[in-house]
């Protein structure tokens, strides 16, 4: 793994950043929690959790041990437990009186809006439960979800948990070969898709990526259950394809959920890492709930009664499993589920909605902040934005700039400049599972672009190479020295994979990938991956698996990508390629473009390099390794820096001559 350095000059002016606004005291008084929540919980953390888990979860049976860390790195929370996610989401708030509480405000891209109450939705999920049961699908089964951003796939992810399968959500940007492939990682059974979705007020479809990926024999799926969202037609498998509201509307709604065990595993969601193939990371029930209820009240203050939150997130990433499926319905919140792109039909779309449904908790990702920056602070200006008061980001490191427009145009709670809302930077990963580094908005005086400190119960450090956590004012890398509840238990099929990736870099401690800095006041600032992971738009891709992608083109001989810093996307993809001397292009053809198509198809358009540079030759050390951090400087424009290590001193010269003609 390559460990690139963590410090620079974009950096060190960050770290010069010396702002505080602190929160009102009317804000902080009616808080959910409060200063003395962080010496209750670091003194000891265990029996936090233990009251959190029965706090916040209805436990069908109580656990017995709140953690069992006897063979590390593979932890268990709250052993003996058992707890039924889709229950703790929904049934017992039915149950509690609170059927009619709206759920889920839908609004579709073409402006369709659904209104779904906790009500509907139990009634929704109890029917997909039993219909996947009819299916075959087994408590322990995988269920891969391709789906939009539409109600069907909260009903989904739920049914699945309520019956013990597994889900596996693919986002609806990969590709059917990036489809395909997490389908027999995880020998899913049973597909769940929609006809397509709509983008910029057309179709688009999803069902046909679905057909390509088992067009090859080989696959464990059994049936495919299509919702029929934009209503195109599509190809149809007699036997294997199933219409969603046909199945649905011959399920009972009668439908008991069981507890299962606080360590059944609820999902795995793929992510990238530092090698080409995609992990699938495996979370279990108990903690996972618990750390992810915990963190949703007291990051975002969230009171269920009266604030309707938003989180803008897709279900295909991490954000919208934690933040959309689970914690917001666990917690018995009104929440907004968008379908669209935030410039459909208009730029002013996204303000729009807040101010249809007062939204008053706002979460979303930094490039999306810098876009709509972009587009103008007088698009949101029309619009009236007062019920918003807590605004959260999450994916990427925020640059103050954003942080502060974001404060200014968005949480200046229409003019009414004394209360502006107060912003949380929440960190965290896919692997886990929730936010660990986060302001509370009631006790943290917030720090533009900096997520500052560890949440009640987690211990995160910065250390040096050495594993020595570093003295205040000074950088290393992020690491997690216990274990908390919602991380994840393992690489599904490939624990040895879990332990060397997260487990071995720094003896005890789980290692982020992530470069970290300490303040002066101690305050952790996020600089981005030190590994070959990239961060554009806040999607994580790998540099690996774009490289295997390309080199996969019969005309490409080497290639080597890098994430080139960008305004607005964090990263952008750029990659160098050298062509095959005997590749015949045929005459008037691209090779960029064509390459560019080729990783499409083989990942998504989300991989899709911006830039791809044909070169001579890719700068490699003596032993072989392609030194990035030049390609980088060529990528960002700058002059690379030292180049005496390279095999061959000149190679740089002949990129930098290439580029130039
Ligand atoms: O580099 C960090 C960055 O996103 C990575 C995790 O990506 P993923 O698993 O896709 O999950 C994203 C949503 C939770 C991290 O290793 N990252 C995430 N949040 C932040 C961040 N970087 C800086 N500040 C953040 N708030």
């Amino acid at each position: 793994m390559a460990h690139e350095t963590v410090t620079g000059d974009a950096f060190e002016n960050l770290l010069r950043e010396k702002r505080q606004f602190a929160p009102s005291p009317e804000f902080a008084a009616a808080a959910n929690v409060h200063e003395g929540i962080y010496a209750e919980a670091n003194a000891d953390p265990e029996a936090f959790w233990a009251a959190q888990a029965r706090e916040r979860l209805t436990w069908s049976k109580d656990f017995s041990q709140t953690l069992d860390w006897s063979d590390p790195p593979f932890a268990k929370w709250f052993v003996g437990g058992e707890v039924n996610a889709a229950y703790n989401a929904l049934d017992r708030h039915v149950e509690n009186g609170l059927g009619d509480r709206v759920a889920i405000h839908f609004e579709g891209e073409p402006g369709d809006t659904e209104t779904i109450t906790y009500a509907d939705l139990t009634e929704r999920v109890k029917r997909a439960a039993n219909a996947f049961e009819s299916l075959g699908v087994a408590k322990g089964d995988r269920v891969a979800v391709y789906l939009p951003m539409i109600p069907e796939a909260v009903v989904t992810m739920l049914a699945c948990a309520r019956i013990g399968a597994i889900h596996s959500v693919v986002f609806g940007g990969f590709s059917s070969e990036a489809l395909r492939s997490r389908i027999d990682d995880a020998e899913a059974k049973l597909v769940v898709t929609a006809d397509g979705t709509y983008r910029r007020g057309k179709p688009s479809p999803l069902k046909p990526a679905v057909d390509e990926a088992l067009a090859e024999d080989g696959h464990t799926v059994q049936h495919v259950v299509v919702v029929r969202r934009n209503g195109q037609d599509v190809a149809w498998t007699e036997g294997r394809d199933l219409d969603w509201s046909e199945v649905m509307g011959a399920a009972s709604a009668e439908h008991t959920a069981v507890g299962h065990d606080a360590e059944h595993p609820l999902f795995i969601l793929y992510t990238s890492g530092t090698t080409g193939k995609p992990k699938g990371i495996l979370h279990t029930t108990g903690g996972y709930l618990t750390q992810t209820a915990f963190t949703h009240s007291a990051v975002f203050d969230l009171k269920p009664e009266t604030d309707v939150y938003w989180c803008t997130a897709d279900i295909g990433w991490v954000t919208g499993h934690s933040y959309v499926a689970y914690a917001p319905l666990v917690n018995g919140a009104t929440q907004v589920m968008y379908e669209g792109t935030p410039d459909s039909p208009h730029q002013g779309r996204w303000w729009e909605i807040v101010q249809k449904y007062k939204v008053s908790v706002l979460y979303t990702a930094p490039t999306a902040i810098r876009t709509m920056m972009k587009w103008g602070s007088d698009i949101p200006a029309k619009y009236d934005l007062s019920s918003i008061r807590v605004l959260g980001s999450v994916g990427e490191p925020i640059n103050p700039e954003a942080w502060m427009w974001y404060r200014e145009v968005i949480g200046g709670n229409g003019g009414r400049r004394e209360e502006r809302a107060p912003i949380v930077d929440t960190w965290w990963q896919t692997e886990t599972g929730a936010i660990m580094i986060a302001p509370l908005p009631g006790i943290t005086a917030t720090k533009p672009g900096s997520a500052q400190v560890p949440l009640p119960g987690i211990a995160v450090d910065v250390v040096d190479e050495a594993g020595q956590p570093v003295p205040d004012g000074h950088g290393g890398f992020l690491v997690i020295r216990k274990p908390w509840p919602a991380m994840l238990r393992t690489i599904w099929g490939d624990p040895e994979r879990f332990k060397d990736t997260y487990w071995s870099r720094f003896e005890g401690m789980y290692f982020a990938g992530d470069g970290a800095k300490k303040d002066d006041d101690g305050d952790i600032w996020l600089l981005g991956r030190v590994d070959d992971v990239m961060n554009v738009s806040g999607h994580r891709l790998s540099t690996t698996e774009i490289e295997s992608a390309l080199v996969s083109h019969p005309w490409v001989a080497e290639a080597a990508v890098v994430g080139a810093a960008d305004e607005t996307t964090g990263q952008a993809v750029v990659a160098f390629v050298i062509l095959r001397g005997e590749a015949s292009i045929p005459e008037g053809e691209d090779p960029a473009a064509v390459l560019r198509a080729h990783v499409g198809h083989e990942i998504g358009p989300i991989a899709k390099p911006r830039h791809i540079l044909v070169v001579p030759e890719l700068p490699k050390t003596r032993s072989g390794k392609i030194m990035r951090r030049l390609l980088k400087d060529v990528a960002e424009g700058r002059d690379p820096g030292d180049a005496t290590t390279l095999a061959d001193p000149t190679v740089m010269h002949k990129i930098a001559q290439d580029l130039r003609k």
